[in-house]
């Protein structure tokens, strides 16, 4: 209830900042989708709300899955899409044109395969076999936008390094670090959501793996992976503007040791423990059946459970690496504000 309240804050603070863009001339449609997209995130979060301890577990599955697949398969993903483009667009980057046209093709790719794809975790809730062969068909779909998406991670690479041609001055404005996060949601996006998705999406797969290691494996790739890495991009956005061009010397280099200790942190848990272990499952779960393969005993004995253990040092890295360094980025704002790069940005 606190994070709904929290949402419908949140909106009303966007509400509050965006009016008077969406009022202005020539960037209003962009500011208004960016209205629009921010709105479906409390909405869909709502539905949290409508069941309890008691109400039944198929109809509980039902709205549990507006908020994991809904809000982040589709809304969220709309939502990250608007995000950037309206983050290019004050970089200097694209056209309010191109902004504006990208976030329509996306806001068809996405929604148009994610809401009937909703029905890829309601395979075994007695649903029938019409949801099956339509969710499966279409939530097979979102891997286009996805890929889409890791394109544009390779576009970002040359946009990270151009330069306007009359002064001369990289038009990215010191946002490099920025930019490096959202080719991190990239990478992920194709990775944890694309291939990892993907692959535990199909019925016959998931009859046999549905609630697994390999689940998890998905889950950490795609949630951490694209929105924890996107939430981080639009923070160190945010940052960079708020430093002065000395602070920020310094502030960069925990940056940089927080990127590659998080990307590294998530890569490691992935290698060493959540995929080996999730085939590990999936195996006994075939040779054995789905019952011996989710025994308690068999999570707490054998190669799986060392794995679990050796995961230790993934989440380390994660932690002291990546956590640490950007709590510490985060922090020097409060003593080296400036309005270097702000006038420009904000
Ligand atoms: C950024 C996008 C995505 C995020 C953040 C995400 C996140 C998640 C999470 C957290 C779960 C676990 C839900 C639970 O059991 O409580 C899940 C399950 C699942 N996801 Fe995704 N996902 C994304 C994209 C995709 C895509 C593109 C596909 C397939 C094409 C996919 C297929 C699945 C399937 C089949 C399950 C159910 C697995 C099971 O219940 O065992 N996901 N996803
Ligand atoms: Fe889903």
């Amino acid at each position: 209830m606190l994070l709904a309240a929290g949402l419908v804050l949140w909106l009303f603070l966007m509400f509050r900042a965006l009016r008077p863009a969406m009022r202005g001339a020539g960037r209003s449609e962009l500011a208004a989708l960016f209205l629009y997209s921010a709105a479906a995130i409390p909405i869909f979060y709502l539905p949290a709300l409508f069941y309890g301890p008691d109400t039944n577990f198929a109809v509980i599955d039902n709205w549990r899955f507006w908020i994991i697949h809904l809000w982040v398969e589709g809304f969220f993903e709309l939502f990250a899409t608007v995000l950037v483009a309206t983050m290019f667009h004050q970089m200097g980057l694209v056209s309010v044109t191109t902004a504006t046209r990208v976030v329509y093709v996306d806001a068809i790719l996405y929604l148009g395969a994610g809401i009937i794809g909703t029905g890829h975790h309601w395979y075994f809730t007695g649903q029938g076999t019409l949801n099956i062969g339509l969710a499966s068909a279409f939530s097979a779909m979102e891997v286009v936008p996805l890929t889409l998406l890791t394109l544009d991670a390779w576009d970002f690479v040359r946009i990270k390094d151009r330069s306007c041609a009359d002064c001369g001055k990289r038009l990215a404005g010191g946002q490099t670090w920025a930019i490096y996060f959202l080719m991190a949601v990239g990478f992920w996006n194709f990775v944890g959501a694309g291939i990892f998705g993907f692959l535990i999406n199909l019925p016959i797969v998931s009859y046999f793996e549905v609630g697994t290691l390999l689940t998890a494996n998905h889950g950490h790739a795609a949630m951490f992976g694209v929105f924890g890495v996107l939430a981080l991009a639009v923070l160190v956005f945010c940052l960079r503007a708020m430093q002065t061009d000395r602070a920020w010397e310094d502030t960069v280099r925990f940056v940089r040791v927080g990127f590659w200790g998080l990307n590294a942190g998530l890569a490691l848990m992935v290698v060493t423990d959540l995929f080996p272990g999730g085939v590990l499952q999936l195996w006994d779960s075939l040779n054995h059946g789905y019952w011996h393969a989710r025994r308690l005993t068999n999570l707490t004995s054998g190669i799986f459970h060392v794995l679990e253990w050796v995961r230790i040092f993934a989440d380390s890295v994660f932690l002291a690496l990546g956590v640490v360094p950007i709590l510490i980025a985060a922090l020097r704002t409060l003593g080296t504000r400036g309005v270097a790069l702000g006038d420009r940005l904000l």
